[in-house]
């Protein structure tokens, strides 16, 4: 019969993990700090939909405070080969003074985030916040809606959930396909970042009936 098992399905129980990083791309944020300077945040609770993207950031951070400010991001998408240039950007944060929960987890202050990285800072064409010159994408976007999350038990910190538009895309010209404007998944393949794990992605496994390459 149909749905029927052939075997015993694989034993389960309930878990408490404390983060559901199922495994989603790295994206660095630059937002523009009240100075004028522009931040990098590494994330990665981020999806895409047509010209909409959405972030999940903690209300903490100084990137998050930017964008609600000042309502405009580049979106900057690193490949596996930049992990250390993220994991140095890593234990910062714009903030200052450090928030004593966030100075409490390790973070401390870091003015010049491109320098720590060692990327270039590249002006936007819609935005004012600088792309990353290093990262193969950069998405330029402005803030459409904010929802927010209020702290929840725990140590479960209160979170932002912020629907961007996206304004206009930039790629390094050696991930793209002659001529067109689709990306060459041979050249350019995403970080991942699963369970606080860094990830590449494996050989590829197939394409989608949709696929235009
Ligand atoms: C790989 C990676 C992914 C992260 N993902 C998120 C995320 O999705 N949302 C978030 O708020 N913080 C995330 N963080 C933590 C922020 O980077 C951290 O809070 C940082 O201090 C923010 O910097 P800022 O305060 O200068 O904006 C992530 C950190 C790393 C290294």
């Amino acid at each position: 019969m149909a749905g029927m098992p052939l075997t015993a399905p694989p034993p389960t129980r309930p878990i408490r993990p404390r983060v559901l990083y199922f495994g989603t791309p790295v994206a660095v944020l630059s937002t523009l700090n009240a100075d004028g300077s522009t931040n990098l945040t590494p994330m990665s609770s981020v999806w895409a939909l047509a010209d909409r993207l959405v972030l999940g950031l903690g209300d903490d951070s100084q990137g998050c405070i930017n964008l609600l400010a000042r309502r405009e991001v580049v979106i900057n998408l690193p490949d596996p080969a930049q992990q250390l240039a993220v994991e140095r950007l890593a234990p910062t944060t714009g903030r200052w003074p450090v928030p004593d929960d966030k100075a409490a987890m390790g973070y401390r202050h870091e003015p010049d985030k491109f320098a720590l990285a060692g990327w270039q800072a590249l002006p936007a064409t819609q935005v004012r916040p600088l792309r990353a010159a290093e990262c193969p994408l950069q998405i330029e976007a402005r803030l459409l809606a904010a929802h927010a999350c209020p702290p929840g038990t725990g140590d479960a910190p209160g979170v932002q959930i912020l629907e961007v538009e996206v304004l206009q895309v930039h790629a390094h010209e050696a991930i793209l396909r002659p001529g067109g404007h689709h990306i060459d998944t041979s050249r350019w393949s995403p970080l991942l970042y699963v369970f606080r794990h860094y990830f590449g992605t494996g050989l590829q496994l197939g394409r989608n009936f949709r696929a235009e390459t």
